[in-house]
């Protein structure tokens, strides 16, 4: 079966979501999501989105970008991004997007780690993703399918024709004369992560076989903030804003031994954090907390409903009990290489946007609630260059090879689990050259097992983060080496 489309969106979060709401009812489009469409990350992203709060805040937010990412950030990318939210922020807000107010309906903005100033909008209290989530999802004007499994794409000579997929486990030909990918980052590699399971680098993987580019896949953001303790592969996130309200990390004496690694203590950028928790419970043995008894009741559970109610289901009544925390798997600072419209270079026809992309905006370190703004900044830029083309005639090619039936294979969810714990022991926080070498080549050996294209294609993106991690071997942002 084969379909054709003006432009096929491959994700449905806010990149995907937002690209679709930019191109006009009479182009043919076809927005596809694995699963159900609010199995994405945005759905869970709780904290808010970052907006410039107006020009004379650009330098700034600019700067608490590039100071966040180590300066390992493209800079223009970084302009854009800030200047563009202007535009962005105000576009969403006046088809109709609520963020939450005060009394006298002025806007609310909080604060994460390592902004300057308070410049981030948030939704539903620490709903912000869900909550922008649907509000897409009810503005998208074109066809949504979910169930649509990506494990091809259709590139010869240069240009991309569309993709191979299963459609409820059918496998499908959609040609389309452009190609979006918005399918997210790599989570569901790590162990320990926040990430929705839909989340599993295959795009990235299939980029890896057809020698696409990805670039900055040594830096892996870990938040520091999570609880672990569930049996689920998508660990309990509690957001950086919860920190930027005033809550406090702590051992089991109480103490906030965050400023022995950083004189901001529990508002130094999330790499710092993040390691600094794994490096005092690896030393001490403690246990670290997330520690909000400063808060007034009424006040927490209004601010945070979304946490209080998630905890209270499992045991914990916050404000008053601590949360014990681990860092875990958050984000993927590189992705695909890509242009600051999102093209591929290369591969005419083909885009990516939101986390699945690297235009370099994040650096080695993306800073806080920065995510859901490059989501819509990127994807109204990769909408404007499709639609800024010539349109000319495509002929395509027939595809004949087609890897529908060997999705997976018996050993492949053992396998798949090894990995797991491969990338968060020795790809993870603080890596040594000995452990990433030990990785390859147990990466390596299970490629030449008999296994599926889906678990071969997490395969090729890991090798991808490994031979990057082995490639830097100095220190940098969320890139951190610790050799003997
Ligand atoms: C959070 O709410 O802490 C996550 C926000 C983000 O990842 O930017």
């Amino acid at each position: 079966m084969s379909r054709k489309y003006d432009v096929l969106i491959i994700g449905a979060g806010i990149a995907g979501l937002y690209a679709a709401m930019q191109i006009p009812k009479k182009k043919s489009v076809l927005v596809v999501c694995k699963d159900i469409p609010w199995e994405c990350n945005t759905f869970y992203a709780q904290g808010g989105m970052v907006t410039a709060l107006n020009e004379a805040d650009i330098p700034i937010h600019i700067k608490d970008t590039m100071v966040a990412g180590a300066y390992h950030n493209n800079k223009n990318a970084v302009e854009i991004l800030s200047r563009t939210s202007l535009e962005t922020t105000a576009d969403i807000i006046e088809r109709g997007m609520e963020f939450d107010k005060d009394q006298e309906g002025n806007i609310l903005y909080t604060k994460e780690a390592a902004h300057s100033i308070e410049r981030i909008v948030h939704a539903g209290g620490d709903a912000t993703g869900r909550y922008m989530h649907y509000f897409m999802m009810v503005q998208n004007r074109h066809q949504l399918q979910k169930n649509t499994l990506v494990y091809d794409l259709l590139i010869e000579n240069g240009r991309c024709y569309g993709v191979k997929a299963t459609v409820n486990y059918e496998p499908t030909t959609i040609y389309a004369s452009d190609v979006i990918i918005a399918s997210g980052g790599i989570g569901s590699l790590y162990a320990y992560n926040t990430n929705s399971r839909t989340v599993s680098a295959d795009i990235h993987g299939i980029c890896v076989e057809k020698g696409i580019a990805l670039a900055d896949m040594e830096f892996m953001q870990f938040h520091p903030t999570v609880f672990i303790d569930t049996p689920y592969a998508r660990k309990l996130l509690l957001t950086e804003a919860l920190r930027g309200e005033g809550a406090h990390i702590v051992d089991d004496e109480c103490r906030r031994f965050l400023f022995d690694y950083d004189k901001r203590g529990e508002l130094a950028s999330r790499d710092i954090v993040s390691r600094g928790i794994f490096d005092y419970k690896r030393k001490t043995g403690k246990q670290a907390y997330l520690d909000f008894s400063m808060f007034d009741e009424e006040w927490f559970e209004q601010r945070f409903p979304n946490i209080t109610h998630t905890f209270a289901a499992i045991g914990y009544h916050f404000p008053k009990d601590k949360a014990p925390i681990s860092p875990a798997f958050h984000y993927a600072n590189g992705g695909i290489s890509c242009n600051t419209y999102g093209a591929i270079p290369g591969i005419e026809g083909l885009y990516v946007i939101g986390e699945a992309a690297c235009t370099g905006v994040h650096g080695a370190n993306r800073l806080a609630s920065n995510s859901l703004l490059e989501g819509v900044v990127f994807a109204k830029r990769a909408v404007e260059h499709i639609l800024g083309k010539t349109s000319k005639e495509i002929k395509t090619p027939v595809f004949e090879k087609d890897y529908g039936n060997i999705l997976h294979k018996e050993n492949d969810k053992n396998y798949k689990q090894k990995l797991r714990q491969i990338m968060w022991d020795e790809i993870g926080i603080i890596r040594t050259t000995k452990g990433l070498l030990s990785a390859k080549n147990l990466i390596y050996d299970m490629k030449n097992k008999e296994i599926g294209r889906l678990l071969e294609l997490r395969l090729n993106t890991a090798s991808a983060i490994v031979d990057a991690a082995l490639a830097r071997t100095e220190s940098l942002g969320s890139h951190y080496i610790e050799d003997e």
